[in-house]
């Protein structure tokens, strides 16, 4: 490999991305790295004010959708492929908890609203992209789920969230698999803990963020910006030859 070579490993010039979820923490941060790595990238998720200013910044483009909304999923893809052309990166950033009660008093629904927007809205958009994908010849599909798909952690009930994720990592293997023959990748990044506006508020309590402390062995507090090397790597050629894998990154968490 020459060293003009190993520059442009992380190099994402021209392609077309779409990020799930980018009106906000992870989903943004993402967005904003792949098109400063020279993505044209399509940020998704409900908040249309907060994607048009994005999608501005970053010369991209904002598709306002609801992913728990089968017709909602349905049209991002079309929409995408309008605007920018056939999407080769697609990252399923979006994702919520919709419970916190112990595993013994979830109700369907709220497993269901879970499942359908953690694990069924990642599946649907995987199948979406496929086409475009298998046209162009290659791919990156890049998961996000949770090391409570992993682990259990205590004092944390999240027993829907928890399977939703783990889920991601079965549908990870899986399509891998199938779909290398077309050399379209598909992996998952397992965050931990990091602040966002879903963890501000156990962040800012005294016990939550001394739980926090306590448990990650790192001596710094997780950013969504510590989770976007891994999804970036995964999303171009520096990843090349990597596959069907779930990539932990959670400030070593997993591995006390
Ligand atoms: N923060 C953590 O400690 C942590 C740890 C492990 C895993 N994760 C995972 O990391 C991912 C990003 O989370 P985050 O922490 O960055 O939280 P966040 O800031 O709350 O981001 C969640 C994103 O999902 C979007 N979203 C939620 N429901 C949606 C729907 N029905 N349709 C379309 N978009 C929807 C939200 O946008 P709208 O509200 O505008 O729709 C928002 O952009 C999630 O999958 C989460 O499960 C987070």
């Amino acid at each position: 490999m020459s060293i003009d070579d190993a520059a442009r490993m992380f190099d994402l010039d021209g392609r077309v991305a779409i990020v799930t979820g980018a009106s906000s923490g992870l989903g943004a941060a993402v967005a904003r790295a792949l098109a400063g790595l020279g993505a044209r990238v399509a940020v998704v998720a409900r908040r249309a004010d907060r994607l048009a200013e994005l999608a501005k910044e970053i010369e991209g483009t904002a598709v306002a959708c609801d992913l728990a909304d089968p017709a909602g999923v349905a049209s991002l893809v079309p929409a995408v492929v309008d605007a920018l052309g056939p999407p080769e990166i697609l990252v399923n950033a979006a994702g919520n908890r919709f419970s916190t009660a112990r595993a013994e008093s979830e109700t369907s629904d709220e497993i269901r609203d879970t499942v359908e927007l953690n694990l069924l809205a990642p599946f649907l958009l995987a199948q979406q992209v496929f086409p475009h994908m298998r046209t162009t010849g290659r791919g990156a599909i890049v998961n996000v789920s949770s090391i409570s798909g992993r682990v259990g952690v205590p004092g944390i009930p999240q027993a829907s969230y928890a399977a939703s994720k783990a889920g991601l990592s079965g549908l990870t293997t899986e399509l891998a698999v199938q779909w290398a023959r077309h050399s379209i990748r598909v992996n998952t990044v397992a965050p931990g803990f990091f602040r966002s506006e879903i963890t501000d508020s156990l962040y800012d309590s005294d016990r939550g963020g001394d739980y926090l402390r306590r448990n990650i062995p790192l001596p710094k507090e997780g950013t969504a910006e510590d989770m976007v090397g891994a999804i970036v790597w995964l999303a171009g050629d520096a990843a090349s030859y990597v596959t069907g894998q779930t990539i932990v990154v959670d400030g070593g968490w997993t591995a006390r």
